[in-house]
């Protein structure tokens, strides 16, 4: 088996969506498994001309004859299950591991009506009332949905038969529970271990931990957040973004943030950086898929990332498209 896992390294909303989209269409994985929290990840992801707005769903869709599976880890909204794996036309190669928990409606009220939630500016899709029902073992399984019946596998033995895996973690190494910026985090860690649980892969077998990083830092929600700028001077350097989930505009820092970098490189064994939106802060890299073609600024970006995070740039997105993308991984 060959495994290649993806994790946020920053605040999640780092471009994990296009990433796994390349990796789907180049690396040809025969399973594709979606770890992580659950249905408060959005991720945008472009392929042949339409923008896919995806919660739940491999965002490696696209890979040819592929398995597309969601992890016992993950939190499963049915109605977003299912309106995402008919709008990405997989009906028929999805599944959903049975003992995955269900998000009730009760859990998206709690969430909503939460003081805490909205101190910590949730995106109110129900993880967190649902994780700590998990906790507490009172929540159901998926299977208790009948509409998702005749999705329900075993994810962990697909899984560990796969030739060429791709495992997917959603949101950002910071927001973990455990080693990000507590209280202001998701419901659980976030760290490439955690997602190997998810799905029921054990550590040892993974080969690629590539880390997704943007060119500059982004953050829904409150906490800390360093060297942050205000949204009119984000939109000067045309870094202003906003939130494919809630729609919220984005807090923005300029700079890559070293020492969290590090950390999140460190706790997940990353062995590749996988860099987005270079052309947005370099625009005269935009399209380019060659790394010799890249200017000398943007060169030298690359280089100090490499030096300052201790791991080479794998992957380098040059645009918004799935085949923007410099591959330099050997
Ligand atoms: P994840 O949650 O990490 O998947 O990121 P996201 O999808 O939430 O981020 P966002 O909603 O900001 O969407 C990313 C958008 O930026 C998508 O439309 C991508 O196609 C696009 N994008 C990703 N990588 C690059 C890149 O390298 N350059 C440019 N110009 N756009 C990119
Ligand atoms: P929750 O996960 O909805 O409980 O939200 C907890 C915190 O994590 C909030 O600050 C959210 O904005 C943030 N968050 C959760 N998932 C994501 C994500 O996928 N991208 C960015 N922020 C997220
Ligand atoms: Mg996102």
């Amino acid at each position: 088996m060959s495994a290649t896992l993806v994790v946020g390294g920053q605040y999640g909303d780092e471009g994990k969506g296009k990433i796994l989209s390349y990796l789907a269409i180049h690396d040809k994985p025969d399973v594709v498994a979606r770890a992580g929290v659950g249905p408060n990840a959005g991720h945008s992801v472009g392929y042949r001309g339409k923008t896919y707005k995806l919660r739940l769903v491999p965002c490696g869709f696209m890979a040819p004859s592929a398995r597309f599976l969601i992890g016992a880890g993950v939190l499963v909204n049915a109605d977003v299950f299912l309106k995402e794996i008919k709008e990405c036309g997989i009906e028929k190669s999805a599944g959903i591991d049975r003992r995955a928990t269900l998000i009730t409606q009760e859990y998206i009220d709690a969430d909503a009506a939460s003081a805490n939630s909205a101190k910590i500016g949730t995106t109110k899709t129900g993880c967190g009332p649902a994780a700590a029902a998990r906790a507490s073992r009172t929540a159901q399984f998926v299977e208790s949905d009948p509409r998702l019946k005749p999705y329900l596998c075993d994810v962990p033995k697909e899984v560990n038969a796969a030739k060429r895996l791709l495992i997917e973690g959603t949101q950002g190494f910071m927001l973990s529970n455990l080693y990000g910026t507590y209280p202001y985090v998701t419901s659980k860690d976030t760290s490439a271990a955690t997602f190997c649980a998810d799905v029921g892969l054990g550590p040892r077998k993974v080969k690629d931990v590539i880390l997704v990083i943007k060119a500059y830092t982004t953050r829904v929600g409150s906490g800390p957040f360093e060297n942050e700028i205000g949204v009119e001077d984000a939109q000067k350097l045309g870094f202003q973004e906003y939130g494919t989930v809630t729609g919220r505009p984005r807090r923005t820092s300029p700079s890559l943030h070293w020492e969290e970098l590090q950390f999140a490189a460190q706790i997940n064994s990353a062995n590749y950086i996988a860099l987005t939106k270079l052309d947005v802060k370099f625009p005269a890299c935009a399209g380019i898929r060659k790394y010799e073609q890249l200017p000398a600024d943007a060169k030298a970006f690359v280089s100090e990332i490499e030096s300052k995070v201790g791991i080479p740039v794998g992957l380098i997105g040059t645009g918004p498209d799935a085949e923007d993308t410099i591959d330099r991984r050997s």
